[in-house]
């Protein structure tokens, strides 16, 4: 077990499957106090165990939806409780509606801003005293290549609106976080296998124009390749580095 994280308190939200779990997993074996969240209580406590089990530190709220302020501020107030303050926050859980917009219904809308935008307002409210009082610290939010540009198989037009949203959001948060020592910065993945693509990166046909753009030899990406820009992100090692975004994307977004 190396050190990269030593002591620091994380939250991270969707700690249950995908992206958030291996973030978890990554964070904690690299000496972090994990404090996870997810809406599926058996899939959260199964993360919580298996970071445990390899000697590491966490604890998590397993039926905690931070779309709504006062679930996220009881996840902050969880972290401050068990390991005295907060020095990271991941906010990489999100909740997206996908439809043309024919068929995009106003609740499909308002679903995806709220699961996409108010998760992530929310919890950095409710971390920023916190983090401030720490003397700084580091928010890492997620983005998505959707937020930037436009697949020709994904129906995601509330999904690009919420995530182009996170993205401007980042900046402006390490530009008033900056006088506090609070960086922040995004990651925009690309398509990565997790429960939520798995069945789509299967599907052949939707899959072929998808792989075109994947540089790597078609390779889709992993929920390890994001968690380790995370963990940079997390560390003191990107100390200068705020209001960035960074494409995780096996170079989707480069041609
Ligand atoms: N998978 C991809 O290809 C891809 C690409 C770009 C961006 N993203 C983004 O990456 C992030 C993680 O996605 P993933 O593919 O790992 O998803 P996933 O479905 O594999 O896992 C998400 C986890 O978050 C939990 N969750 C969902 N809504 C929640 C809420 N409101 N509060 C707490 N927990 C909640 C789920 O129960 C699940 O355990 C999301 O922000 C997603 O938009 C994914």
């Amino acid at each position: 077990m190396s050190a990269r994280l030593q002591d620091k308190v994380t939250v991270i939200t969707g700690i249950g499957s995908g992206m958030g779990r291996a973030a978890a997993l990554l964070f904690a074996a690299e000496g972090a106090r994990v404090v996870g969240c997810d809406i599926d209580p058996v899939a959260c406590q199964a993360t919580l165990e298996a970071i445990r089990a390899r000697g590491g530190e966490a604890v998590g709220l397993p039926d905690c939806d931070p779309c709504d302020p006062g679930q996220a501020r009881r996840l902050v107030e969880y972290a401050v409780n068990s390991f005295g303050g907060v020095d990271v926050v991941y906010n990489n859980a999100a909740v997206a509606r996908m439809a043309w917009i024919e068929d995009m219904t106003c609740e499909m809308w308002s679903t995806t801003m709220r699961g996409e935008l108010d998760i992530v307002f929310n919890l950095v409210k409710a971390a920023w005293p916190h983090l401030k009082q720490r003397g700084g610290g580091s928010i890492i939010n997620c983005g998505s290549v959707s937020g930037k540009m436009a697949y020709e198989v994904l129906p995601a037009l509330a999904h690009a609106a919420g995530k182009g949203g996170v993205i401007a959001m980042t900046r402006q948060l390490a530009m008033e976080g900056g006088t506090h020592g609070i960086r922040a910065n995004s990651i925009s993945p690309g398509l990565v296998r997790t429960g939520a693509t798995a069945p789509l990166i299967d599907d052949a046909n939707w899959f072929a124009p998808m792989k075109r753009k994947l540089m790597l030899n078609g390779r889709v990406g992993t929920p390890e390749d994001v968690a380790y820009c995370a963990l940079y992100l997390a560390s003191d090692e990107s100390a200068w580095v705020t209001g960035a975004d960074f494409a995780i994307d096996g170079g989707t977004t480069a041609w």
